[in-house]
């Protein structure tokens, strides 16, 4: 069927809200710098405020995935790991397996071994059938790299800043699906899931200056020229990518009345939640969530 014809249809992930797994942000910190949006330096003048503020606005992400019909689940946060609160990092998820993600950068790497455990006992509860770990030495930084099209029905790996471009085989392999790979230029724009957000009536929402001519080609030619949802620059900056999107219900940071109308005029509601302060460690909504029941059937 010809990408056209597949983007009229409207995929949903599942009947309800889905199954999500969250990390509380009990660690949460910027205490170092590994993006370009990571100050260190303003985290320790403001610290006390922007923790407590990021911890009350992940409760109200929680309490707005809940509404939507989500089941939420945690991984335990562990002391030291302050990026865990990114569980999107965690793993890729599809058809009950768990990729295990592997970290470019050594303040990250720590979280492989824990996250196992996380997914050791989500499977121990029947809620995954397998567990799988990255050969060794290939990194691919879970679903924060590697975004699920539900309508193509096809992940989009971003390479070239975190994860490696070999991490396509090995995501094509274990899931048998098809996966388009393409590198990420702006190191503002430094996981996928940052720049590129393929929504479930087949539209797609991204920043075309995160992408070379080519991505930016294979991007138009995928989703063709109708289904094509340019961020403005300053959405894209303040991570308006990084959204979730739940049946027809879009969740996110902030949006311009631009960005607002574009997608409400596609049949979406967008809902705004207090997550900005998470932008200080280069993060947003789809960071902070791992969609556990993505199915590609
Ligand atoms: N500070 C984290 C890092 O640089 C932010 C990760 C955001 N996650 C994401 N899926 N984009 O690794």
């Amino acid at each position: 069927m010809p990408d056209t014809q597949l983007a009229a249809a409207v995929a949903t992930d599942s009947p309800t809200g889905g199954r999500i797994l969250m990390c509380a942000p009990d660690h949460f910190e910027v205490s170092y710098a590994i993006n370009p949006w990571m100050r260190p330096d303003r985290w320790k003048e403001e610290g006390g405020v922007l923790g407590a503020r990021s911890t009350s606005g992940w409760e109200r992400l929680a309490a707005t995935l809940r509404g939507l019909g989500v089941e939420l689940e945690f991984a335990v946060p562990h002391a030291g790991l302050p990026d865990m609160v990114f569980t999107a990092n965690a793993a890729v998820v599809l058809d009950g397996k768990a990729l295990v993600a592997t970290f470019r950068h050594p303040q990250r790497q720590g979280e492989t071994a824990v996250f196992r455990r996380t997914f050791d006992a989500l499977k121990e509860r029947g809620l995954l059938a397998g567990v799988h770990d990255m050969p060794e030495g290939v990194v691919l930084e879970g679903a924060g790299d590697c975004v699920w099209d539900p309508v193509r029905r096809t992940f989009w790996l971003g390479y070239g800043q975190r994860s490696d471009q070999a991490a396509a085989a090995v995501v094509r392999d274990l899931f048998g699906v098809e996966v388009e790979a393409l590198q990420l230029v702006d190191p503002r724009f430094y996981h996928m899931d940052t720049c590129l957000c393929p929504l479930n009536g087949g539209e797609v929402l991204y920043y075309p200056g995160a992408f070379s001519a080519e991505g930016n080609a294979r991007i138009r030619e995928r989703f063709g020229a109708q289904n094509l949802i340019v961020a403005p620059e300053p959405d894209a900056c303040t991570l308006a990518v990084n959204a979730v999107n739940i049946g027809r219900d879009i969740v996110l940071a902030t949006a311009s009345p631009a960005l607002r109308g574009m997608l409400t005029e596609r049949g979406y509601t967008v809902h705004e939640t207090p997550i900005s302060d998470f932008g200080l460690s280069g993060g947003s909504a789809f960071c902070l969530i791992l969609k556990l029941d993505r199915s590609s059937k």
